[in-house]
């Protein structure tokens, strides 16, 4: 069972993304899946105050490009791909050099990558509970799940 983790109410998801960014590392992946209004933008915005992305470098959904980068501790890449059409564009964006390159990358709406899902990721969900509420759960896959980090996901938010 991947580790699920209560968020019930806005600052529970600001302290788990704050803790993701945090303890990030280089290469990591994180695909967000999750409804519309899941939360995927939100956490990704405190994910990007655990990595100290300036605060004048606001995170937002990037409604008409696919792809936003940010600097930080490590260079943050945002990949919304709602609006992907097909996945030639995804390899025109030069994902390759992003994902195995040295920042982190997350992806919303991950199911457009079709083939080119990365092996080695997390996929965190988002499952919308009630108005404030979300229940995150986190995978790893790949050589990310050869290691224990959030095998045991205690957190106090
Ligand atoms: N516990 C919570 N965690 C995350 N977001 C919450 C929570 N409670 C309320 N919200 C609200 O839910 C909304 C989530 O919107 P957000 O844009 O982050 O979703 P999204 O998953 O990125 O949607 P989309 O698929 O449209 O990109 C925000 O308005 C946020 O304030
Ligand atoms: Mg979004």
């Amino acid at each position: 069972m991947p580790p699920s983790i209560p968020l019930n109410s806005l600052t529970q998801t600001e302290a788990f993304g704050l803790f993701l960014g945090q303890t990030a590392q280089t290469g990591d992946i994180f695909l967000l899946r999750g409804d519309l209004g899941a939360g995927k933008t939100t956490l990704t915005q405190s994910i990007g105050v655990g990595l100290k992305v300036p605060p004048s470098c606001y995170i937002t959904s990037p409604t008409f490009s696919l792809l936003h980068e940010y600097p930080g501790r490590l260079n943050l890449y945002h990949f919304d791909l709602y609006r992907l059409e097909d996945e030639d564009e995804i390899a025109e964006l030069g994902f390759e050099e992003i994902f195995y390159g040295d920042g982190i990358s997350i992806v919303e709406w991950p199911d457009r990558l079709g083939s080119f899902t990365p092996p080695d990721r997390f996929e965190i969900t988002l499952t919308i509970i009630g108005s404030d509420s979300r229940l995150a759960t986190i995978s790893a896959f790949g050589s990310k799940a050869k290691t224990s980090r959030f095998n045991s996901l205690e957190l106090t938010l």
